[in-house]
């Protein structure tokens, strides 16, 4: 596993309850305007956690914001080596890919898949 995001409206709240309560480090927000996101990356003994908030008017966050105000886990990510092997293989067996594969947080190319195809959990796959 690469990292767990959790969605928050209140970044600077969430970062400090990371940071603070759990003695996390955080890194400054990274503004994603081409993922809709603002990202605090969360680094503890062996987890890495993403928080994210939405950022501009699309955001891909606004909707799982409106259902769960209090915000909550968004996606797990897991790494492949090979990323269109992984979507090939996986849309083969009848999964589905929102929409395209793109650069992610870490500057290395993810995709997501549908949570209805993996028991209510969306799922990104980031290629190492
Ligand atoms: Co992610």
């Amino acid at each position: 596993m690469n990292h767990v995001a959790i969605a928050t409206n209140d970044l600077a709240k969430a970062t400090a309850l990371y940071r603070d309560t759990l003695g996390g480090r955080v890194s400054a927000p990274v503004a994603q305007p081409e993922h809709g996101v603002t990202t605090v990356f969360v680094e503890l003994p062996g987890a890495k956690i993403e928080l994210l908030s939405p950022l501009g008017e699309a955001s891909p966050i606004a909707n799982f914001l409106r259902r769960n105000p209090e915000g909550g886990v968004h996606h797990l990510c897991f790494e492949v080596t090979d990323i269109l092997a992984a979507r090939d293989r996986l849309t083969a067996g009848g999964a589905r890919v929102l929409g395209e594969i793109k650069t992610g947080a870490h500057g290395k190319p993810v995709l997501f898949l549908h949570p209805k195809d993996f028991g209510g959990v969306l799922i990104e796959l980031e290629q190492t």
